[in-house]
């Protein structure tokens, strides 16, 4: 079969579906790969790399009638015509809002796979176009407000005198959420974020950000899409970021319910309690935006002198990763699509991935699909624990008294009537323990993992042991001592090996 790429037409968008990295792959699963003309000039591909890669170039028509069709954006209704009947369609279709444009498609009997409705399943991840488009935007978002903001994100203390870190808030802490914190707490900024799932505060704290709660109990979502929140989380939400407004230099907005517009969190009166010079970037402008008064693809200024950006090409800024990985959700498709590879599409309605994203077949609209219950449901979330319930769970100073005296009680019995060696074992046992807790306390949580398999390697030290009885003359002693060491050895090794390797991955090149 041959896959057409076409040039996207969308003003403003520089990226295109395939690079040649992935036509190479496309053209290892079989099939045969025509580039329209210019597709890739966005993102800096040259023609040449796409032929070198194993396409051939040619004009929009031939594009447009291949078997397959790649889109980076939803293709026009008029565009529909250039189709070719029975053809396959993979793009982004917005399904629950276009049933015009699947109508239109089904008329062609084109099979449409819209890459916006991949389910939420661990399995479906290498194919979300979603994820990998909104992590790059994410990162974007931050880019684009330090640009804009007049001043360093990080803190400096200098000769002249000393500069406060930026305080940057971010709503919403999804896959966008989540790279826009990275992105702020590495440029030194203090940031903190918001989301209605408790579960991602640790995601929060493992990339320097402080998570916020809102201390309302929330629907959990059984598709791994979010669901709106209710009235009483809103109510309490709509305070924090009240009080964070005046406060924070720079807001970053990426909260999104998918099939509804964007929920408001930031007010007019939020943002006229902004200091001058603040600046919040909306990421969520294309679906009504998150804040009052931002304006879809441009950049405002308000009276108050609060820049409020509202660019909806995010991805389509960094052109050239952005087109890798959507290239590569592509590919990661069609492996799916081709299990002989031969070059021929096999689909499975039976499979839960395929049948998610397949919205028209044989002339069928299939949207909405039956629903998926997400394979790595979101962990049941911890109870809120709101400061009355947390007042109830603390024990009474008199309580607390009781058990630290019944405790020492216990071990002075224990130490006085033992052997006077077990008391020096204990004694050596409680100060590593003491030691062990206010050494580890201090080590970051991101480091736990390498710290683990430090101790790991730490551990062997009971090869001493085993090194001495080699000596015994008991030959079974021998054996046991000898698969000791051994054993321990590679306990050792390993455990410092695999320490070095994690420690490389903190290191910046
Ligand atoms: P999204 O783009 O649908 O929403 C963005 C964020 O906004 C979410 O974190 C959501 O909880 C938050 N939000 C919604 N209403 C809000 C409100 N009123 N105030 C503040 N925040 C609000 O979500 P995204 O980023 O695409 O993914 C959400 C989760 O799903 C992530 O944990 C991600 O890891 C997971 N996911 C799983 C996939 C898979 O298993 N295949 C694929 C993609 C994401």
């Amino acid at each position: 079969m041959l896959i057409g790429v076409t040039r996207e037409t969308k003003p403003g968008e520089t990226r295109v579906a395939a690079t040649p990295a992935t036509v190479k792959q496309l053209t290892g699963l079989g099939y045969e790969v025509v580039i329209e003309a210019g597709a890739g000039a966005g993102s800096c591909l040259t023609e040449k790399a796409y032929v070198q890669a194993g396409a051939v170039i040619g004009t929009m028509e031939e594009a447009w009638s291949a078997d397959v069709v790649f889109r980076v954006n939803a293709p026009e209704l008029p565009d529909v015509e250039r189709l070719k009947e029975g053809a396959k369609l993979v793009a982004p279709l917005a399904p629950a809002a276009r049933g015009d444009l699947l109508m239109a498609l089904a008329a062609r009997k084109i099979d449409a796979f819209a890459m916006d409705a991949v389910p939420r399943i661990s399995r479906a991840q290498p194919l979300d176009i979603l994820s990998s488009q909104a992590n790059i935007a994410g990162y974007r978002a931050v880019i684009e407000a330090a640009h804009h903001f007049g001043r360093f994100l990080a803190g400096q203390v200098t000769a002249a005198g000393k500069v406060p870190p930026a305080k940057v808030l971010v709503a919403g802490a999804g896959v966008a959420g989540l790279a826009a914190i990275a992105a702020a707490s590495s440029l030194g900024a203090i940031v903190r974020a918001t989301d209605p799932r408790p579960e991602v505060a640790d995601q929060v704290k493992s990339l320097g950000g402080e998570y916020l709660p809102v201390d309302v109990d929330v629907e959990q979502s059984t598709d791994g899409y979010a669901k709106a929140t209710s009235e009483a989380y809103d109510k309490r939400a709509t305070e924090i970021y009240s009080e964070q407004a005046a406060e924070v230099d720079i807001i970053v907005t990426t909260a999104l319910i998918p099939g509804r517009p964007a929920p408001r969190l930031i007010t007019a009166a939020d943002v006229a309690s902004m200091k001058p010079g603040s600046l919040i970037v909306d990421m969520a402008a294309a679906q009504g935006g998150n804040v009052e008064g931002s304006v879809k693809d441009e950049v405002i200024t308000t009276d108050n002198g609060v820049t409020i950006i509202g660019y909806t090409d995010l991805p389509a800024r960094l052109p050239a990763q952005s087109s890798q990985l959507y290239g590569a959700n592509l590919v990661n498709l069609m492996k799916l699509l081709t299990p002989a590879k031969d070059g021929q599409v096999t689909l499975d309605l039976e499979d839960a991935v395929q049948r998610g994203l397949t919205v028209v077949h044989q002339g069928d609209v299939l949207w909405p699909p039956p629903p998926v219950q997400v394979s790595a449901s979101p962990a049941v979330a911890a109870p809120v624990q709101t400061p009355q319930k947390k007042a109830e769970r603390k024990l009474s100073p008199t309580a607390k008294l009781a058990l630290t005296g019944t405790g020492s009680l216990a071990l002075f019995v224990l130490n006085a009537s033992a052997p006077s060696e077990i008391t020096q074992h204990f004694t050596v046992l409680m100060l590593a323990v003491v030691v062990g807790f206010y050494v580890i306390g201090h080590v970051h949580h991101a480091l736990h993992t390498p710290l683990m398999s430090v101790t790991n390697a730490i551990s062997g030290i009971v090869v001493v042991g085993a090194l001495l009885q080699l000596t015994v003359t008991d030959n079974v002693v021998q054996v046991l001592a000898g698969v000791a060491t051994l054993l321990t050895s590679i306990n050792i090794f390993g455990g410092f090996s695999v320490t070095r390797r994690m420690l490389a991955m903190f290191r910046k090149a």
